[in-house]
């Protein structure tokens, strides 16, 4: 799959099939984090896959708004530099978009989770300073579901974008 139709495709995905995703795929989903542009290109990021199913059972349990990372084949915790404050979160965000346009081109869905203890994580996974949980991804391929496509569920293009001015809508 091509990256635009990768990227105007993808929707998140809360419930996989339980078919393993490849560890190899999981490094290159990784991979593609490692590439997101950042501020001063300070990669002010870690990542850990995880696939051991008592590990994610775990994690789920401490996603508050993310239970189904019990559930999920596997997943990437992505951890950002506490000493770079000043970007850290955007970084870490563009690294988690490039994982989910990615993870979609190889067949694979992922749903950033918001809500965490993030120390309870960072203790079960062995993090230490200065890292900090910035938020877990489960990957797998994604459950059949009746979810309306991405294209319906978006605000329509003549609210988003202009043409040369505020207000003008862009045609076409
Ligand atoms: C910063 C951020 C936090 C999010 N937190 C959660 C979350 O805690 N739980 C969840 O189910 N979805 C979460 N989402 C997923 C959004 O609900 C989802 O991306 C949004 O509804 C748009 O749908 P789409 O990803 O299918 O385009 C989060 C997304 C972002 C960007």
């Amino acid at each position: 799959m091509d990256a635009l139709s990768a990227i105007l495709g993808r929707t998140a995905a809360r419930e996989f099939l339980s078919q393993p995703v490849e560890l190899a795929q999981l490094v290159k989903i990784a991979d593609a984090g490692r590439h997101a542009m950042s501020a001063r290109n300070l990669q002010p990021w870690h990542f850990i896959i995880v696939r051991e199913r008592e590990t994610l059972h775990e994690l789920g349990a401490l996603c508050l708004t993310g239970r189904f990372v019990a559930d999920a084949p596997s997943a990437i915790v992505v951890l950002k530099d506490r000493n770079n404050a000043r970007w850290a979160d955007n970084d870490c965000a563009q690294a988690v978009q490039n994982m989910a346009n990615a993870a979609w081109a190889m067949g694979l869905g992922t749903c950033w989770v918001g809500n965490f203890e993030g120390d309870k994580i960072a203790a079960i996974l062995g993090v230490v300073e200065p890292w900090a949980v910035f938020t877990v991804l489960p990957f797998g391929r994604p459950a059949p579901s009746r979810r309306e496509s991405s294209t319906q569920r978006l605000r329509p293009r003549a609210q988003t974008v202009d043409l040369e001015r505020f207000g003008r809508p862009v045609n076409g």
